[in-house]
């Protein structure tokens, strides 16, 4: 599927056919980061899952095993990784769209994300928590992994582009997920890889 669009991924960073191996040298708790988040969203019932900046589906292929009956929906800017995810993840529903754009309507169970929000600045980050607050149901779930700017600098230790890559600190996001009307708690942290919740109220 041709898109038309040339998204600063395809330009400059990532590459579908070494993706994994790329992220796997530079970020070497990768797949302990997909555990958690997999792990986080298996406490939620989910009929409907959205992941932001599916990249070749490993997040959405890591929470589908536990949901394996759900609707999944998938965006990324990128259509080259998502030729990727759609191999990997061939039930769900992959779209290119922006995570600054309008999310796909709602309601969904879970909204899961991992190592792509970072790629936003600060305001953009907190109006994504907002939008993402208003397509969950309630009693949903929102599950945000990412690189964050460590309390220490010397745990600094994820290669990072400058203009490009954006991390903000854990406490900063928990709290954008507050501003949001989501009760947000830490659930992990690893030098500078964080996993966030944010869960909405039940009423
Ligand atoms: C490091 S990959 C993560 C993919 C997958 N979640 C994983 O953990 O392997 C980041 C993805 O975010 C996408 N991305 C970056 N900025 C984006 C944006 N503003 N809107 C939508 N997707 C974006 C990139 O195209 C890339 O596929």
């Amino acid at each position: 599927m041709s898109h038309g669009v040339v998204s600063m991924a395809d330009q400059f960073h990532f590459d579908p056919g070494t993706y994994l191996e790329m992220v796997r040298a530079e970020v070497p708790d990768y797949e302990q980061l997909q555990e958690v988040v997999a792990e986080a969203a298996s406490e939620i019932r989910a009929d409907t899952i959205l992941d932001l900046g599916t990249g070749t589906g490993e997040t959405l292929r890591h929470v589908a095993r536990r949901h394996p009956t759900a609707r999944l929906l998938g965006i990324d800017e990128s259509d080259r990784m998502l030729d990727v995810a759609r191999k990997v993840v061939p039930a769900a529903d992959l779209r290119v769209a922006r995570l600054q754009d309008e999310l796909p309507e709602g309601p969904f169970d879970l909204v899961v994300s991992a190592l792509a929000v970072h790629h936003l600045d600060a305001p953009e980050k907190a109006a994504l928590f907002r939008r993402v607050a208003a397509r969950l149901a309630p009693g949903g779930r929102f599950v945000l992994a990412d690189v964050v700017v460590p309390d220490d600098p010397n745990d600094a230790v994820t290669p990072l582009d400058a203009g490009y890559d954006l991390p903000d600190r854990a406490d900063e996001q928990l709290q954008w997920m507050r501003d949001a009307t989501l009760t947000a708690t830490l659930r992990w942290t690893q030098r500078d890889l964080a996993v966030l919740i944010g869960d909405r109220k039940r009423y």
